[in-house]
């Protein structure tokens, strides 16, 4: 396995198996690797003759700098758990002068809307942070198929939008929620909960199930009076957002169409720790 670190040494190594005609996946991270993104890899060597793992803590979409700061850096940990893989894989690490040239700032993007919802409205500038380090990496890695997780669903619909308005030639694959055995969806971010609330926080996907149940027969304004009754009353749970929306355009549902897949999405803080999950509702 290779650990390149820099963007030219990358640029040779992709123009050699271009010219070779292999297939090359990217599946982009912060690092802190864990099984939910050993999933996206996994999934990736499957279609591919090489993936390209990005681990780059992206400065732009942070933002609140403290959550920058406190960021888990474990390259070290997750180099060793990616030779474990034993699969073709190159490992990215730039540092953030090198990747951005010296120019740490994001691009403005228009998404069609589709970054103001959820948590584009409770993290501002997110998603401008997000689509200037994949514009960037796509540019630089030129991949056949990327991989995201459906974990975080508004940023894949973002990324897809990035390649409908930039005309990149990359398929975007997007797959499915790696969760825990109690249903908690895996991220870096549970490791910080304590034992009780981690089991605890397993409410978080049976309140996701119970919404879709109900979502054959109630309203989505009755689905989301009954969510946020479920936290008023959770003594370590506190909810953020719940919302129902469609899963393309992410616009919250007004009346529900027969032929629109929708999705409920849920971001609810843990003590300091905020969660997010969400789940297809009729598809
Ligand atoms: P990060 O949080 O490290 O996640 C990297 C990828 O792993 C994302 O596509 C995310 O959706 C996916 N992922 C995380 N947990 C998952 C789970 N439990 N199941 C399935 N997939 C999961 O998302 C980012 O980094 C950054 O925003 C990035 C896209 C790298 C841009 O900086």
């Amino acid at each position: 396995m290779q650990v390149i670190k820099e963007k030219d040494p990358l640029k040779i190594w992709v123009t050699t198996l271009k010219r070779k005609g292999s297939l090359i996946g990217l599946v982009p991270t912060m690092g802190a690797l864990h099984s939910g993104h050993l999933s996206l890899i996994r999934q990736a060597a499957s279609v591919c003759d090489y993936v390209v793992v990005s681990i780059f803590i992206n400065p732009t979409q942070f933002d609140k700098p403290l959550d920058l700061q406190n960021y888990p850096q474990t390259l070290d940990k997750d180099i060793a758990l990616l030779e474990e893989l034993n699969l073709n894989i190159v490992v990215f690490s730039p540092t953030a002068s090198n990747l951005y040239d010296n120019k740490i700032e994001a691009e403005h993007f228009d998404f069609d809307g589709v970054e103001l919802a959820m948590e584009g409205k409770f993290r501002f500038g997110h998603f401008d942070g997000v689509g200037t380090v994949i514009k960037k990496l796509f540019e630089l890695v030129q991949p056949d198929k990327a991989f995201f997780g459906e974990k975080d669903f508004q940023q894949l619909q973002i990324i897809k939008k990035l390649i409908e308005k930039t005309r990149m030639p990359v398929e975007i694959i997007g797959c499915p929620i790696y969760r825990e055995t109690n249903g908690l969806a895996r991220s870096s971010r549970n490791e910080r909960l304590s034992w009780e609330i981690r089991q605890q926080a397993s409410f978080i996907y049976q309140t996701l199930l119970k919404a879709k149940e109900k979502f054959g027969t109630e309203s989505a304004i009755q689905i989301s009076d009954w969510v946020e009754n479920e936290f008023k009353t959770h003594p370590f749970l506190k909810l953020e957002y719940f919302e129902i929306a469609d899963s393309n355009s992410l616009k919250t549902v007004e009346d529900k169409q027969l032929d629109t897949p929708y999705r409920a999405f849920i971001a609810v803080y843990a003590g300091e720790v905020r969660l997010i999950d969400n789940i297809a509702l009729n598809y």
